[in-house]
């Protein structure tokens, strides 16, 4: 069973193949890695996947269904989430504010009712309120929720980033480089609470360079270069594989060669 799948995808810029020919496929509640050196197209297929571009051939399905040409909120709508390679957080907001946005992404509908005042939308709200601060507990920032976001520390932010995509409660969720910017100690907490989600029945793609990371908590891996997959299967073969050596360190070790 496939939750996501994306068969032969390829999108260009001007002249740049970013994602070329691209297929592979998501089973549900599988943690998989999206690897690649920089510039390689992990944060095109992301992009792509949460319907910010659509691909210019190719088909993505979610659950089944064609998303290939639909909108970011109607994919919202069918069970995803994301978060961005760069953290965008609302500033002014606090913590638990941001979190609770993040529930109204996937209930737009209930909007009328908060501005009304019905008595079912103070409900809703209180239940909304509630799960915030679940999420909060759950990314390790209970006693944060009233800290305005823009002082936060930049890996306080990504977990708020994290929780507020959780609160529209997706069945799949898509990270652009999590850990990015974290120390070792910081990104193995992400990796654990991936894992915990992925218990709790969630599905996750995730972009990640940090290879430990991806050996301890990915199932599966995909590595791309120049828009092309160049290996997948687990995280060990795809580490050993010679082609990803090649597309991570090769760049590195002519640049010596060059300088020595
Ligand atoms: N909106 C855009 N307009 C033009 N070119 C783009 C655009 N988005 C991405 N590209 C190009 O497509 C290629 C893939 O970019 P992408 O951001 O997907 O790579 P990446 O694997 O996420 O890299 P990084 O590890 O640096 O985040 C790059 O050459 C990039 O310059
Ligand atoms: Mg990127």
């Amino acid at each position: 069973m496939t939750l996501l799948s994306l068969a032969e995808v390829s999108r260009s810029f001007g002249g740049v193949s970013a994602v070329s020919g691209l297929s592979f496929a998501v089973r549900p509640r599988q943690v998989v890695g999206l690897m690649g050196p920089n510039g390689a197209g992990k944060t095109t297929v992301i992009n792509l996947v949460s319907g910010l571009l659509h691909p210019d051939s190719g088909a993505i399905l979610l659950g089944g269904r064609p998303i290939g040409q639909a909108a970011p909120h109607e994919i919202a709508g069918f069970g995803l989430a994301r978060t961005y390679q760069n953290v965008r957080l609302i500033s002014g907001m606090t913590a638990l504010e941001q979190v609770i946005a993040g529930s109204y992404l996937r209930r737009g509908s209930s909007l009328l009712a908060s501005i009304l005042h019905l008595p079912s939308a103070r409900t809703a709200m209180r239940a909304t309120r509630e799960q915030a601060l679940h999420l909060l507990e759950r990314v390790g920032m209970a006693d944060r929720g009233d800290v305005l976001a823009e002082t936060l520390s930049y890996g306080e932010q990504r977990r708020i980033e994290i929780a507020r995509a959780l609160a529209s409660r997706p069945a799949l969720l898509l990270l652009d480089e999590p850990t990015a910017g974290m120390n070792a100690a910081e990104s193995a907490e992400i990796g654990r609470l991936v894992h915990a989600l992925r218990d709790d029945g969630l599905t996750v793609l995730m972009v990640e360079h940090n290879m430990k990371l991806v050996a301890d908590f990915c199932e599966h891996v995909v590595v791309m270069n120049f828009g092309r997959k160049i290996a997948e299967g687990t995280a060990g073969t795809c580490i050993g594989d010679p082609a990803v050596q090649e597309a991570y360190f090769g760049k590195q070790r002519d640049a010596q060669r060059h300088r020595a």
